[in-house]
């Protein structure tokens, strides 16, 4: 179908876990992608429901509530509100936020269940899984971990080995150990409802790689080829798992059974739509099951298959529903060289961010699509962060529309001047202004948001440019009717610039039309030199962007190389062990508690402090290789031990007498090795 020819867009945009908080990669992944789309369609004036949730089924909310030793419950309730109050934060305008432990959700995953159950659509397999006798229940890959078959890391998942990326399967694991006692499983049998993909090949093959070869993305359209022309074909996927926690399996003999959390996740699209739909007093059923909606999901790489393979078949299978025009899957963020790791807190996590830069939404929103990882990986830097808002936001865009109030305030008392005769500049301005907005639409109705910003980017710099050649703080001294057209223009352009920029800078579009005393503009009235009218008194200038100081990146860099340091820290492995030397060895070093009498800074050396030390019999000097790691004054007066029978060495024409012990923690730095109670000088140790 064609644009016009769908009445109606259903949106979604994944479901996250709530499991933690949200970080920037999830902004860049799909919500902002999403939040685009979304704004504007709403601005094109057409009926969309833009729904989502959080996903708070599955093995990953478990593990959280045993790690925090909270209840699942607890676990979703934390997260779910905060969650949903970043998004709100950031603009992201959902029409509807549910959650899958809503009661509408529960009832809407069991009745698909119930369908594809009652139409024979499941294998039932009953197959042989680890199961932790003490704690009286299965094990999900998760709970499992063992020595990797590949490459002997002995703390591999039963789904994946995280030092090598191997994918396992619980039963290739060596020794296996059970995360919940910590006892070796047994392996017992366990009946589970299987959805057999292998069927839907040949319809998915055609729906994908022929019917959407042309409009889908490169990378989904990869992955959905890898998935479906694999040597193997489709393999039978259970549907079900063994677990307390998530949607009770409705059928008999399925006691202690749920849903699994990808069978039931991508149904509370359709659950938040019923929701939706329900407060509003509408029908939900066109948005779902009406061939001239156009569904769109907005998703990361790593949901590819559950949104192109598996939810198809079952909506396939149900019958009735519309399948997704399309799915723009993005690719990953990564942070700083790094991959996004929750585990390991490498993250800009929504909430802090907003803590540092409180007003600033718009500048995350722009940074992230400006460097959306829309065709490949992507990388998120703070200098890339910094220069983009500097040079781009506060120097093009910001620069334009405050020089076009200010002026109109210095020179019109804020009225808007009229328009008078056109000469080629303001003719080619007028031209830009009419042929931007339709180039921006076209890249966003093909989901190339990054190309459309570069566009919008354009369309301010052509702004700027104007207002630079067409020089209005010149023009006024011998013409005033002249700098009126001039502004007149340049505010036009500004109020122009607020319209299709609102999908990607919604904070700043509402000052912009706050500042012009304008309402209600949609996307059909860009193009437009007549926004403003003349005459029309607009206000002061509002602050749209400002720069942001070294320092203040600097701290964020510095305090992510502090989380890399207590990574590398908790990481880290104790040295090996020397050889193994004989009591008489030992018995030659003679270690005793020594006094800091004196300690200054060797002249010349970086790294030597010189000290002279009471050693309970006589002072000695000593140079120590401690200059990075102490000040003089951390040392003087403190009792330390030392080595003070090792022969002397002269370093810097000075002759060392000793030698100071210290023990050199993982990251390298240094700790006095002090007698717990104060002791006399020259007390042996052994
Ligand atoms: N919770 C999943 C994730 O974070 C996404 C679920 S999307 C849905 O990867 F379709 F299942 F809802
Ligand atoms: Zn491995």
């Amino acid at each position: 179908m064609k644009p016009s020819e769908f009445k109606r867009y259903t949106i979604t945009a994944a479901l996250p876990y709530a499991n933690g908080p949200l970080h920037i990669g999830h902004l860049a992944g799909c919500y902002i992608p999403a939040d685009i789309y979304v704004r504007y369609l709403r601005s094109q004036g057409r009926d969309v429901a833009f729904v989502g949730g959080s996903d708070e089924h599955g093995v990953a909310i478990t593990i959280k509530a045993r790690k925090e030793g909270i209840s699942p419950q607890e676990v979703v309730d934390r997260y779910h509100e905060l969650m949903k109050k970043s998004f709100q934060e950031f603009g992201i305008s959902f029409d509807h936020y549910s959650r899958t432990s809503a009661k509408i959700h529960h009832e809407t995953a069991s009745g698909f269940f119930r369908d594809l159950y009652d139409k024979g659509e499941f294998l039932e397999q009953t197959t042989e899984q680890y199961f932790d006798e003490e704690a009286g229940q299965f094990l999900a890959d998760r709970y499992i971990e063992g020595t990797c078959p590949k490459c002997g890391n002995e703390h591999a998942y039963g789904d994946q080995c995280e030092r090598c990326g191997s994918s396992l399967s619980p039963t290739e694991l060596i020794n296996p150990k059970s995360k919940l006692s910590g006892n070796t499983p047994v392996l017992k049998e366990t009946k589970h409802w299987f959805l057999d993909l292998a069927k839907y090949t040949d319809f998915l093959k055609n729906w994908i790689l022929v019917d959407h070869a042309q409009d889908w993305k490169n990378n989904v359209l990869g992955q959905c080829r890898s998935w479906l022309e694999a040597g193997d074909g489709l393999q039978a996927r259970s549907m079900t798992r063994d677990m307390d926690w998530g949607i009770p399996v409705p059928v008999e003999g399925a006691e202690g059974k749920v849903l699994y959390v990808w069978f039931d996740a991508p149904i509370g699209y359709i659950s938040s739509t019923k929701e939706w739909a329900a407060e509003k007093g509408i029908d939900w059923e066109p948005y779902w099951r009406s061939e001239d909606t156009k569904l769109v999901h907005f998703i990361g790489k790593d949901n590819i298959v559950f949104h192109c393979i598996v939810f198809p078949a079952i909506l396939k299978t149900h019958g009735g529903y519309v399948l997704p025009d399309n799915v723009p899957a993005n690719e990953f963020l990564n942070l700083e060289g790094d991959k996004i790791s929750t585990s390991r807190n490498w993250a800009v996590w929504l909430h802090e961010y907003l803590e540092q830069f409180p007003d600033k939404q718009d500048v995350l929103r722009y940074v992230l699509t400006a460097n959306a990882p829309e065709t490949k990986d992507n990388d998120f830097t703070w200098k890339d962060f910094q220069s983009r808002n500097n040079s781009e936001l506060v120097a093009i865009y910001g620069n334009f529309v405050n020089r076009a109030v200010v002026l109109t305030h210095k020179f019109f008392d804020g009225n808007v001047p009229g328009l008078g005769t056109l000469n080629d500049l303001d003719k080619d301005a007028l031209e830009a202004l009419k042929s931007f907005p339709e180039k921006i639409a076209a890249s966003i109705e093909r989901y190339r948001f990054r190309e459309a910003l570069s566009f919008v980017m354009d369309f301010a710099r052509t702004g700027n440019k104007y207002l630079a050649e067409t020089e209005p703080w010149k023009t006024i001294k011998e013409d005033r009717e002249r700098t009126g057209t001039i502004l007149n223009i340049a505010l036009n352009f500004a109020a122009n610039l607020a319209i299709v920029a609102e999908p990607f800078l919604p904070f700043t579009s509402a000052k912009i039309f706050g500042m012009f005393g304008l309402q209600g503009l949609k996307w059909e009235d860009a193009g437009s030199h007549e926004l403003l009218q003349t005459g029309q008194q607009i206000f002061e200038a509002a602050l749209l962007f400002d720069k942001i100081e070294d320092a203040t990146v600097e701290a964020q860099i510095q305090k992510l190389m502090a989380t890399k340091k207590q990574n590398e820290i908790s990481n880290a492995v104790a040295e090996p062990m020397k050889d193994i030397i004989s009591y008489e060895d030992f018995a030659k070093l003679d270690m005793r508690v020594v006094k800091v009498l004196t300690a200054e800074p060797m002249p010349k050396s970086k790294k030597l402090l010189r000290l002279t030390v009471d050693t309970g019999l006589g002072v000695k000097t000593v140079l120590s290789g401690v200059a990075e790691h102490f000040q003089p004054e951390d040392l003087i007066g403190k009792q330390v031990t030392m080595l003070i029978n090792l022969a002397p060495r002269k370093m810097m024409g000075i002759d060392s007498e000793g030698m100071i012990l210290m023990a050199e923690d993982r990251d390298g730095s240094l700790r006095l090795l002090q007698p717990n109670t104060p002791t006399s000088e020259g007390s042996t140790i052994s």
